[in-house]
């Protein structure tokens, strides 16, 4: 297939949590001028609005989910998206440990899904896009010009996550709270998680994010 029978440019980078999908993707977009979007955000601002409902996790039908991800959108800025919950940015929120605990859960609702899906690819038909996620090269864009699937030893993820959070290195204890969480995230996550078959293989363990960086915008450059 041509290039140019393609669908516009986009870039997928999927993989586990805290692989340093997000982070690189970013770096990505601004090195290439596109706009970067994160997927997860779109799952976490819906769970964020789900929440405000006050009611019990166990109370929620698809239905209402869908009904709450109605009041989510995305505003566009120069170089990503920021998310809006009912027009306002909703940043802080779904960063927190009660939209993280249930987020996973608001991710198997097939419906959900194709509402973040539908609205993934929306974006993608207006802006060029380099996006994260889990399933962005298979379920979402399985003509993507440039597929990447970034993987990274679970110490090693959980390390990145807290310094993220918390702007220094994790005692021990922290980091096998973290790991653990993360692969319990991880196992709730597992069927929409897979690699697509003509994917790049990333491993970020060793190499430094400007590396990784470097090699998926040599690929992504050859491709224009
Ligand atoms: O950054 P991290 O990998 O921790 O997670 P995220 O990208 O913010 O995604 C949050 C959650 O959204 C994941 O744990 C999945 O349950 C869900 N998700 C998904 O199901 N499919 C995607 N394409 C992206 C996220």
């Amino acid at each position: 297939m041509s290039a140019d029978s393609r669908s516009p440019l986009v870039v997928t980078i999927d993989g586990p949590a805290a692989s340093g999908k997000s982070s690189t993707a970013q770096m990505v977009a601004a090195r290439l001028r596109m706009r970067h979007l994160d997927s997860g955000m779109i799952y976490r601002s819906v769970t964020a609005a789900r929440l405000r409902g006050g009611d019990a996790p166990e109370h929620w039908t698809e239905q209402s989910v869908l009904d709450a991800a109605t009041r989510v959108s995305l505003a566009p800025g120069a170089t990503s998206f920021a998310p809006r919950l009912d027009g306002e940015d909703c940043e802080a929120e779904i960063r927190g440990e009660a939209v993280t605990g249930l987020v996973s859960l608001v991710a198997k609702m097939p419906h959900v899904r194709a509402w973040v899906n539908a609205l993934v690819r929306a974006t993608a038909a207006a802006y060029e896009i380099v996006v994260d996620g889990r399933d962005m090269g298979t379920a979402v864009f399985p003509d993507a010009r440039l597929k990447v699937w970034l993987v990274a030893a679970p110490d090693e993820r959980a390390r990145r996550r807290i310094l993220q959070r918390m702007g220094r290195e994790p005692t021990v204890r922290e980091l096998a709270a973290e790991a653990a969480e993360l692969e319990a995230r991880d196992r709730k996550d597992r069927e929409q998680t897979q690699p697509a078959a003509d994917a790049v293989w990333i491993d970020t363990t060793g190499i430094t994010q400007v590396e990784q960086v470097e090699r998926i915008v040599g690929m992504a450059e050859g491709m224009r």
